[in-house]
């Protein structure tokens, strides 16, 4: 059986001072990220088990533990990729076109993002997402790891906004950790993902039409 792994991060712990210092991402990667990784595979053994017994008596309980680890490691990979010791700036060609049409522009998408974020009741992230229906980039805010998504979204950049991500540097100025996460967007992997993403098809025409009566 395939199992799920801990990716390694593309820099060093320390990379990425003074922004997220190395201590908050040796713990935020190597101990909370591990922890989805390795609960995401006991809920497959367990749900291995449950099928060997025939038993599926605690299966809703299986489901709702598999979603919310699988998406954990879903989101922390991609995370980790979309930040970069060379981050920041604003992006440039398609994925700069693509913001500037679908938010009005890269300060009003940075404005909507931060918000996002921000305003997530407990835990939480905010992600930009490709809406491979009507081909359009839109925000999400995502509660746990699993909850509030559209589905068919394409997680392209994302924010955690769960404690762990910025308590013991940030304590509760938790704004302060939204501004400075922008100094490290690594917009090539963001670009990379929504060219990946463009190439999706729901498979659910005649769905989404421009300017179409409501
Ligand atoms: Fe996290």
């Amino acid at each position: 059986m395939t199992t799920y792994v801990l990716p390694d991060l593309a820099y060093d712990c320390g990379a990425l001072e003074p922004h997220i210092t190395g201590e908050v991402l040796e713990l935020h990667h190597g101990k909370h990220h591990k922890a989805y990784v390795d609960k995401a595979n006991e809920t497959l053994e367990k749900l291995e088990e449950a099928r060997g017994q025939e038993d599926f008596s605690r299966l809703a309980g299986l489901e709702k533990a598999l979603a919310f680890n699988l998406s954990g490691h879903v989101l922390h990979s991609i995370f980790w990729r979309n930040l970069s010791p060379e981050g920041g700036d604003a992006p440039s060609g398609e994925l700069a076109r693509l913001i500037a049409r679908d938010f009005g522009s890269f300060q009003s998408f940075k404005s909507q993002l931060t918000e996002v974020a921000a305003t997530v009741m407990g835990s939480g992230w905010a992600a930009l997402v490709w809406e491979p229906i009507a081909q359009r980039l839109l925000t999400c805010q995502i509660y746990d790891h699993q909850s509030n998504l559209s589905q068919g979204g394409i997680t392209l950049l994302v924010i955690d906004a769960w404690e762990h991500a910025y308590y013991l540097q940030y304590k509760n100025q938790k704004a302060e950790f939204f501004k400075a996460v922008w100094n490290l967007w690594n917009w090539d992997d963001v670009a990379a993902r929504l060219e990946a993403a463009r190439q999706v098809d729901l498979r659910v025409p005649a769905a989404a039409a421009a300017g179409a009566a409501r």
